[in-house]
């Protein structure tokens, strides 16, 4: 995607360093963080300077590869299980970053420079899934539609592209005229300031609605289609998603609007049964106390919005059973989600 003209990826390599939009300062300013080692890495997933599954995923197995450059200029074998730990503790929910974690474990045993070529190689595949997700996602909008998104799930989100905004980018290339929903997100808002960012950026017409705000527009008709993305599908069709993902699937089906989730197979995780097994992440309770944002001067500020002195619960992440979802978006097609479809796809 091209950010002032220039194109850009949402996280890459260069040599031993890796470089991410960082995703903290946005929509404010535009800015690059270069992590030089892989401790900076898990630094940069942990505070959300890079988010989003296909992003983190990507980030990690480009940690990953670090650490093997580590092991070899130290000669320390132990350095690799001991980085990999570190990078999976960085946060506990999205599937893809133990999906790349794990390739560029297995591919550093060989040597570094195997391990370079597998992170790549996932960050490149990051792109084309999320690119056949958006040609079968696109089938879903028709002309004229208005879709609901939650959280970002677009190329801030990936590598490139995104899964739930891919198939609004096609249908908007293929001028269909769309309009987009797009859910604030707290505490993070990661739909108000990065969904809207991108959006903006695209020219695809849009509005931020507070969070409880969908429940009012589905039942005014106002919502054709409800599109998010996924943080880990579990092999029976469970999808663990940015928390209020589960909410909105409710009101979907209570309003009879198809709600559709968009996620590669990178994403799907077949050793969790089902979402209860799902690890969900509690983020700290501060998220919740202060919101940051820019001043009427330009300057960026944090700030309480909340009684100091009470507790906060910050889960990030709910889980919306299979039941509720009409369909997932794969890179390999549109399946129902259940045992058997989730299956077949990795046959
Ligand atoms: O906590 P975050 O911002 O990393 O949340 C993950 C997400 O971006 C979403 O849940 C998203 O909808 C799916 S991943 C592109």
């Amino acid at each position: 995607m091209k950010v002032n003209g220039k194109h850009y990826r949402t996280v890459w390599l260069e040599g031993t360093s890796v470089f991410m939009i960082d995703q903290t300062l946005l929509p404010f300013e535009f800015k690059i963080f270069e992590a030089k080692t892989y401790h900076e890495s898990c630094f940069a997933i942990r505070t959300m300077i890079t988010r989003g599954a296909g992003a983190i995923g990507a980030a990690a197995g480009f940690a990953m590869a670090q650490a093997w450059n580590n092991v070899e200029v130290n000669n320390d074998p132990d350095l690799a299980d001991k980085a990999r730990y570190e990078i999976e503790s960085t946060r506990p929910t999205a599937r893809n970053l133990f999906y790349a974690v794990e390739r560029v474990y297995n591919a550093g045993k060989i040597s570094f420079e195997k391990a370079v070529n597998e992170a790549q190689k996932i960050a490149d595949e990051n792109i084309e899934e999320a690119r056949n997700i958006g040609k079968f996602g696109n089938e879903l909008i028709k002309d004229g539609f208005r879709i609901q998104t939650h959280c970002n799930a677009g190329w801030l989100g990936f590598v490139d592209y995104g899964s739930a905004l891919s198939p609004i980018y096609i249908a908007k290339n293929m001028g269909k005229n769309i309009f987009v929903y797009v859910d604030e997100t707290r505490p993070r808002n990661q739909g108000a300031k990065l969904t809207a960012w991108e959006l903006k950026n695209e020219n695809i017409p849009h509005a931020i609605i507070p969070d409880n705000a969908g429940a009012y527009l589905m039942s005014k008709g106002e919502v054709d289609i409800m599109i998010v993305g996924a943080d880990r599908v579990a092999a029976n069709g469970d999808v663990a998603n940015k928390i209020g993902t589960l909410e909105k699937a409710i009101v979907a089906k209570q309003y009879g609007i198809p709600f559709y989730v968009a996620a590669p197979l990178s994403t799907f995780d077949m050793e969790t049964p089902d979402g209860g097994s799902i690890p969900i992440e509690q983020r700290d309770e501060a998220e919740v106390f202060f919101q940051e944002g820019m001043d009427t001067s330009g300057r960026i500020r944090k700030i309480w919005v909340c009684n100091p002195g009470s507790a906060t619960l910050n889960p990030a992440f709910d889980v919306t059973p299979a039941e509720l979802i009409k369909g997932i978006i794969t890179d390999k097609g549109i399946i129902k989600p259940n045992q058997k479809s989730i299956a077949k796809l990795f046959e």
